[in-house]
């Protein structure tokens, strides 16, 4: 039985942030809807039990040409309804950051949040909860009822293409979060996935990577995540990946669909497949409900053959009824059938636009600010903008989860040379201009920009100008990882040439995920702005003039290089061609990546147990004002802790709760996190109820709490930790 999770974040009491553990208007009731459906399978004629198990990827250009019913949209994938029964057809989009743009194949536009880790940045749950709503809201009056979302794949290696599309290295903030946006989503009638599970921690080689981890590691890292995710947002669906896991892929993985989410957790919607991540007729029996984009795998499984099966064999013929009803149960849970989503609805662009901002402000972390270098004064003289396209906009990142507005990308460069994936992927920028928006802010100053191709040049504007504001970009995409930690395209030494002109230089990053920083010591100030969305612009330049005060915190580690990870080359990546399908590549279809390596010690676990110290650790983030915690008073699993706004001015702080030793051994897990916002001088209450399983470990089916100490400790990230408490605990096991 899926229990419901403690709410183990704030209800921060001096301002009222809805508890991260949702109330039960905004969850769905799979159990509920069940029963129904377990009544509308009994009534399904042999041939209606393979209608709603599989389906296409309505996308022309994408792949082996297939027939596109009239009624479906362009997208990622249509099912039939049933008719007979009341059951409507599926038009399902991706994904976790907007309706995504399929290339402009549909010609329209949709508002594109903040990345995931920028999202997660924020630490707010309710937030995240409201971004869902929008682009649930969004897809819904496309006229989609499945929005292919909730990423939420553990950033194990922050090299992964896809760093950006998911939320944290830590479980406890990936799943709360991955939960609330879920929430959101479904709140609009329509049904949200959550993916990719399991353990998707590379996009090179994606299609065969063969992941090995113990149970128990996995347990209390990456299936801890979407455990609290399920918990937590109640997906009608579940979507399994590409890659493997112990020889299996997930796809076909009887320990990871039946065993873990559908025994262990008691799972009661659907498992979809990824697109072309289908090997045969067998994964029905391994846990799979749905295939997915059926015309990129070997072949239609999940159609007639599987008929033939079930009419054959009794157990066939059961786990086809078990498909129907899963899939079935989602539908009825989420309200497809009765509250249907024509195309043609009326969207709130400013609005959503509004939802998008306010995200990216949330999320924008400032990591560096010497000598109060930052907030910029309006009245600054001149300012020298330098590359980034951030005369344009701001970057975005690229695959499936492409979202892009009105008009397009403002700038939009081609990456690949041929394949579907040719004009598919690009590295692309919203037309959200940083520079526009600080020109608003300060229509006084003198702004000339450079693009930085010609370091001269940008460098002699930067010593004629009174600050140096350099943009640096780290574009990523699904499919392909990056190769390495460091800031593409020479830019460490456009910003080592900017600031050796200028010490006034502020650099502002637009990356997908953590990069290395030779130029550090060598500049003012560094702001993490992510991709940071449809008002990305505007966002960025409110917290540089000051009329946001920065309250985002790392979701993610920020290593100093690459010799500080658990593997510091990507396995396979000496010979495996840099493409976007993740297909085998030159005869080689077998790549292990050893997780036992770290375990569940992933990101600030990682640097705590090796004593590793990172270039940022998770956790950081300054603000313009300054903060004070008293000591948490914790009884049970209760916990509260006070914080005072001692600064100039209003601004959030993101208290944070770890485990560091259990019964005489060290260990570093958050535990519990709330984010609280205060006026200057004002004071209030973070209360959280810490999630037990944060304090055990997992083991053949049992979590497991040694009796003992238990020291805990808020710190203003993973590495800075205040005074600590000491919690006496009793032995204790328990199943979930
Ligand atoms: C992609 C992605 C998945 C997406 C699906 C449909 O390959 O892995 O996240 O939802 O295909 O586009």
């Amino acid at each position: 039985m899926i229990a419901r999770l403690l709410a183990c974040t704030a209800l921060s009491l001096a301002v009222a942030l809805p508890a991260s553990a949702a109330t039960d208007a905004e969850v769905i009731d799979l159990a509920a809807a069940q029963v129904r459906a377990k009544a509308t399978v009994a009534q399904m004629q042999p041939a209606e039990k393979v209608v709603i198990t599989h389906g296409i990827m309505p996308l022309p250009g994408g792949g082996p040409k297939v027939d596109i019913p009239k009624d479906a949209i362009v997208g990622a994938g249509y099912v039939s309804g049933i008719d007979r029964l009341g059951i409507p057809a599926l038009r399902e989009t991706d994904a976790s950051l907007g309706v995504s743009w399929a290339g402009g194949a549909r010609g329209d536009w949709s508002t594109a949040l903040p990345s995931a880790v920028a999202q997660a940045a924020s630490w707010n749950p309710a937030l995240i909860q409201r971004g869902g709503a929008m682009i649930g809201a969004e897809a819904r009056a496309k006229g989609f009822n499945v929005l292919l979302a909730g990423g939420v794949n553990l950033a194990r290696d922050p090299r992964n293409g896809r760093t950006f599309e998911y939320f944290s290295e830590d479980p406890l903030l990936s799943g709360i979060l991955a939960g609330a946006a879920i929430r959101g989503v479904q709140s609009n009638h329509i049904i949200s996935t959550i993916k990719h599970f399991a353990l998707n921690g590379q996009e090179t080689a994606r299609k065969y990577v063969d992941v090995q981890i113990t149970p128990g590691a996995a347990h209390e890292s990456d299936l801890l995540a979407f455990q609290i995710g399920i918990e937590q947002g109640q997906p009608g669906s579940v979507m399994c990946p590409y890659n493997r896991v112990h020889g299996s892929q997930a796809c076909d993985s009887d320990w990871l669909l039946n065993k873990v989410l559908k025994q262990e957790w008691g799972y009661k919607g659907f498992v979809m497949s990824d697109w072309g991540a289908v090997p045969s007729i067998q994964t029905a029996i391994n846990g799979l409900d749905h295939q997915s984009g059926e015309q990129l795998d070997p072949g239609v499984f999940f159609g007639s053959q599987l008929s033939a099966k079930a009419a054959a064999d009794p157990v066939w013929r059961a786990r086809l009824d078990d498909m129907n009803t899963r899939v079935l149960t989602a539908i009825y849970a989420a309200g497809l059938d009765k509250h249907p989503a024509p195309p043609g609805g009326a969207i709130d662009w400013d609005g959503h636009a509004a939802v998008a901002e306010e995200t990216a402000k949330q999320g924008i972390v400032l990591l560096k600010n010497e000598g109060g270098a930052l907030p910029l004064s309006k009245t600054v003289k001149s300012i020298a903008v330098i590359g980034g396209y951030a005369d344009g906009g701001v970057l975005s990142g690229a695959g499936s989860s492409q979202v892009m507005g009105k008009g397009g990308p403002a700038a939009k460069l081609p990456v690949a040379g041929s394949g579907i994936w040719a004009g598919f992927i690009s590295e692309s920028y919203h037309r959200s201009s940083p520079m526009a928006a600080m020109k608003a802010q300060a229509p006084g100053a003198t702004m000339l920009y450079r693009q930085g191709q010609y370091i001269k040049d940008a460098a002699e504007l930067a010593a004629r100008s009174e600050v140096a504001v350099v943009f640096a970009t780290q574009w990523m995409t699904e499919g392909l990882d990056v190769p390495d930690l460091s800031l593409p395209r020479g830019q460490d030494a456009l910003i080592e040439a900017v600031a050796a002109a200028n010490p006034n230089t502020i650099v502002v990053l637009e990356t997908g995920g953590p990069v290395k920083m030779p130029w550090l010591g060598k500049v003012k100030g560094v702001v993490e702005a992510w991709y940071s969305g449809a008002r990305g612009g505007e966002a960025i330049a409110s917290v540089l003039f000051g009329q946001t005060n920065p309250s985002g915190r790392l979701p993610v580690s920020f290593p100093a290089d690459e010799s500080q990870l658990p593997r510091p080359r990507l396995d396979g990546s000496d010979w495996v061609e840099p493409d976007f399908g993740g297909n085998p590549k030159n005869g080689k279809d077998q790549l292990k990546a050893d997780y036992n390596v770290e375990g569940s010690d992933l990101g600030y676990r990682w640097f705590a147990r090796t004593g590793k110290k990172p270039l940022f650790a998770f956790g950081h983030g300054l603000s313009y004002t300054n903060f004070s915690r008293t000591k948490p008073a914790i009884k049970g699993l209760s916990a509260s802790i006070g914080v005072k706004n001692t600064g100039p001015r209003e601004g959030a702080e993101v208290v944070q709760l770890y485990l560091v030793q259990r019964a005489g051994e060290a260990k570093r897990r958050l535990v519990g996190f709330g984010r609280i916002e205060l006026a200057a001088g004002a004071s209030g209450k973070v209360a959280m109820t810490i999630d037990p399983r944060l304090l055990a470990d997992w083991k053949d089916g049992l979590w497991t709490m040694p009796g003992g100490d238990y020291v805990l400790a808020t710190g203003s990230d993973a590495e800075t930790l205040d005074t600590p408490v000491t919690l006496r605990m009793k032995a204790r096991s328990w199943k979930n």
